[in-house]
């Protein structure tokens, strides 16, 4: 213990002094005496070695010297109530060493008296740093733990709103080929039929020639095209139907939608009707008819046979997400796939797009800028409820391209802008958001890419800017391929 005062000791304390003396010393507190005026009476070793000080130093410290000064506010109330006589059970303060490095303490303080005067007031610390780091360590380990669920539960549901899209997306062509293929049956019965009883009938050369040359005209001429106006449709298919009538053809009302549908009018059916013998007209009609079910059929399992490899390609595309590769991509490429993939969700969005397609490509990590567009696409989407317009635009800011995706949804308030790219941040309702796309986002955009990426709000009019560097670097050092 480091003798501070050399006072007379009564010869008959000195045995029981000795004792407390050495629990004193051996204790693994920091012990120190501290006296009304600020200096030291005594401190023991775990204070000396703790603190850095040398026992002979102590006579010329003060207890201010090793309370570090932003503490001395804290620390001035509770000296006063200790040099009082007041206990003070608990307190938390930080000491500094000798080296001027901060130690944060927790203890006690107690006065002793002569008579009802206090003479010192003896204080009991800990150093509390290990503690503190571990409970520290412990409360950044369960949010890593909570950000780590949180984005793998993001992951899920993103797959699950994915995957949910698509099946939705893959199930109208699908239907359309299946109720296509089951009409394409029905039709060749019915125009094998057909083609037996004109055979029988025997329209001759010229009549076979007439047939070939209107189902030549209907197959080059705009068929499927319904942009007609509905009431002009109604006029042209009630003419068609009266000449049918007229002509003693059976089913006039069943084929007439068919054939103004194909383009024939009743004018080109007079024509028709010069070449066919009047008897055969009805099986004519009827096998022009289903031949154009069959066409209309066969286009129909086309068109959405297409769409299905469309889909497939943009998932193979899109999917790439987590792959941890560089390659060279336009950007274009992705942002068309998210939008094919979202497509479900666009249904009722005008999208407009002002691409200039021949940009460089950008050398990037994964396929994950994709979750980028449908991160900051998803928004825009709730942002206008599904029914606004997503205005899509690329261009070339010296060594970046940059992709602005603006909606004119309600916008997002001037308090909510500075936090919209906290992870966790949302406002909208429980289970509806876990605001976590933008944090996604921008870790994608910033970490992964070195990029940049802002965003920009009024009511009407909200504008989410991406800056990918043309040479991000992105997993690989091998350079990019430059403008392609
Ligand atoms: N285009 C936008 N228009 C209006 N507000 C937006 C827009 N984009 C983002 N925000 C605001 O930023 C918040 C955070 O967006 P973020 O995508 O990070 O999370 P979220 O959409 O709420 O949830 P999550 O994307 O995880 O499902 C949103 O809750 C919304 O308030
Ligand atoms: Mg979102």
């Amino acid at each position: 213990m480091a003798e501070i005062d050399h006072r007379q000791i009564d010869p008959r304390l000195e045995e029981s002094e000795e004792r407390y003396r050495a629990v004193i010393e051996n204790a693994s507190d920091m012990i120190q005496s501290v006296r009304p005026d600020g200096t030291f009476e005594f401190v023991n070793k775990a204070w000396l070695s703790t603190l850095g000080y040398a026992p002979e130093e102590v006579a010329n410290l003060i207890v201010w010297d090793v309370i570090h000064p932003d503490e001395y506010d804290h620390c001035g109330p509770y000296f006063e109530r200790a040099v009082q006589g007041e206990p003070i059970g608990y307190m938390q303060t930080t000491f500094v060493t000798r080296d001027k490095r901060s130690i944060p303490v927790e203890g006690n303080v107690t006065s002793r008296f002569l008579g009802d005067k206090v003479v010192a007031t003896h204080g009991f610390f800990r150093d509390v740093t290990e503690r503190n780091r571990a409970q520290e360590l412990e409360a950044r380990n369960v949010q890593l733990e909570r950000e780590h669920q949180a984005r793998y539960l993001e992951k899920m549901a993103a797959l699950g709103k994915l995957s949910a899209g698509l099946a939705h997306e893959l199930n109208n062509p699908a239907a359309a080929i299946q109720r296509a293929s089951a009409g394409l049956g029905e039709s060749l019965t019915q125009r094998d039929a057909a083609v037996r009883l004109l055979a029988e009938a025997d329209p001759g050369d010229i009549g076979w020639r007439e047939l070939a040359a209107l189902l030549q005209e209907i197959d080059t001429s705009n068929r499927g095209d319904d942009a007609h106006d509905p009431l002009e449709t109604s006029n042209r298919e009630m003419a068609v139907e009266e000449w049918l009538d007229d002509h003693d053809v059976e089913d006039g009302w069943r084929l007439a939608p068919a054939l103004v549908g194909a383009g024939v009018d009743d004018a080109r059916l007079e024509r028709l009707s010069d070449c066919i013998p009047t008897q055969s007209l009805g099986t004519a009609l009827g096998w022009i008819t289903e031949t154009l079910a069959i066409h209309e059929a066969v286009d129909i399992i086309v068109r959405s046979s297409r769409r299905i490899s469309e889909l497939v390609a943009s998932v193979k595309g899109y999917s790439y997400m987590d792959r941890a590769t560089a390659q060279v991509v336009d950007i274009h490429e992705g942002v068309d796939s998210t939008l094919i993939i979202l497509g479900h969700r666009l249904r009722d969005v005008k999208v407009t797009k002002d691409f200039q397609r021949d940009l460089p490509m950008v050398q990037v990590f994964g396929n994950t800028l994709n979750q980028v567009w449908t991160n900051i696409l998803d928004n825009a989407i709730d942002a206008t409820d599904g029914t606004g317009t997503i205005s899509i635009r690329t261009r070339r800011d010296e060594d970046a391209i940059v992709v602005e995706i603006e909606d004119n949804g309600h916008g997002i308030p001037p308090e909510d802008l500075a936090c919209i790219f906290e992870p966790f941040f949302t406002t909208k309702p429980q289970g509806a958001g876990t605001g976590l796309g933008l944090d996604t986002a921008w870790r994608i955009v910033s970490e992964e890419h070195g990029g940049t990426i802002v965003a920009e709000s009024e009511p009407g009019r909200t504008t989410f800017r991406v800056s990918i560097p043309i040479e991000s670097g992105a997993g690989s050092s091998t350079g990019v391929e430059g403008d392609t």
